[in-house]
């Protein structure tokens, strides 16, 4: 009986040591493999995007035609930075969209058939709502969000071949005609941005920050694109005194958002968090953030 006993504590401890060897490996990698960024879905010509100019063919190639460095992940991608740090290619995590061979095929009781379908639908419709996410980002806010190229659909991309570098400094070479990504301007966080010009008491880049940071919402706004994610803040970035949507994944075409009112409400309700950092971080600048509000908002 005591065998017993023994054995059982040194599985639960087996056990525990897997998983926490697991929570290890997550937080050193970030869950990032390039078996995590290849998808499994065949191309689609909803995703097809407009040929480059060959002014931007040019840019584009430039951008890719050197090293990426691991930036960060969100829910839905993971990002690099290029070496010169003007841009950032995001690859999708498509551990979470792709519908593996073994959904179709693995024998279930009929009973969980409903189950299996359920959830092939579901991923089918994440994928879709992600992708047409970004190709509005794409073709109609390229302004906005700096996005200067997308790749949907397999294919000729105009740099093919790009070594990357994970969180734990590994070197990838990737293959981006095979591969569905986003490549885009890279933009600064805005917190620290404030903090540093703060540091430097520059108010005018300050006011100008609070400005653009509403703007582009309203920009947004009024092409009649609704941003599902209701952060606002996490989602924006800084080029120097201009705000870009960094985040590109929860775009709608929403004509109601069109209207002043259902914006303004809707830009003001995202800035409490806002209003919030400031008050806490730096009180004496959320009458300027007002001030913004005032003027870039109808009443
Ligand atoms: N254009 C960019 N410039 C700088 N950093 C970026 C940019 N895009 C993404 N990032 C970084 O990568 C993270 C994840 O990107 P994000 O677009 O928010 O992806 P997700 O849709 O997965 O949330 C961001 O929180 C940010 O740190
Ligand atoms: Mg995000």
């Amino acid at each position: 009986m005591k065998r017993f006993y023994y054995s059982l504590l040194l599985l639960a401890l087996i056990s525990v040591l897997i998983y926490l060897g697991g929570r290890f490996y997550f937080y050193l990698t970030d869950g990032f493999s390039l078996y995590n960024i290849k998808s499994t879905s065949s191309n689609n010509s909803a995703w097809d995007v407009p040929p480059l100019s060959a002014e931007d063919q040019k840019i584009v190639e430039k951008a890719l035609d050197q090293n990426y460095y691991y930036l960060g992940k969100g829910c839905q991608t993971y990002a690099f930075v290029s070496a010169d740090g003007e841009y950032v290619i995001k690859f999708f995590k498509h551990k979470h969209l792709r519908i593996d061979w073994w959904w179709k095929f693995i024998p279930l009781p009929s009973s969980f058939e409903d189950f299996r379908k359920q959830k092939i639908k579901l991923k089918r419709a994440k994928l879709y709502t992600l992708f047409e996410s970004a190709k509005l980002a794409y073709e109609n806010l390229p302004e906005e969000t700096g996005v200067i190229y997308l790749h949907l659909n397999k294919g000729k991309t105009p740099h093919s071949d790009v070594i990357i570098f994970d969180k734990m400094g590994f070197e990838h070479q990737v293959n981006l005609d095979k591969l569905e990504f986003i490549l885009q301007k890279r933009a600064y966080p805005v917190y620290p941005t404030i903090d540093e010009l703060v540091k430097k008491s520059d108010i005018p880049a300050i006011q100008k920050v609070f400005r653009s940071l509403i703007e582009v919402l309203v920009l947004r706004s009024q092409k009649g694109i609704a941003d599902r994610d209701p952060a606002m803040i996490q989602n924006l970035g800084l080029i120097d005194d201009r705000a870009l949507i960094i985040d590109i994944g929860q775009f709608d075409v929403d004509d109601t958002i069109k209207d002043p009112k259902v914006y303004s409400e809707d830009i003001r309700k995202r800035s409490w968090p806002f209003i919030k950092w400031l008050t806490k971080n730096h009180p004496e600048l959320v009458p300027y953030l007002q001030q913004a509000l005032a003027d870039t908002l109808p009443q």
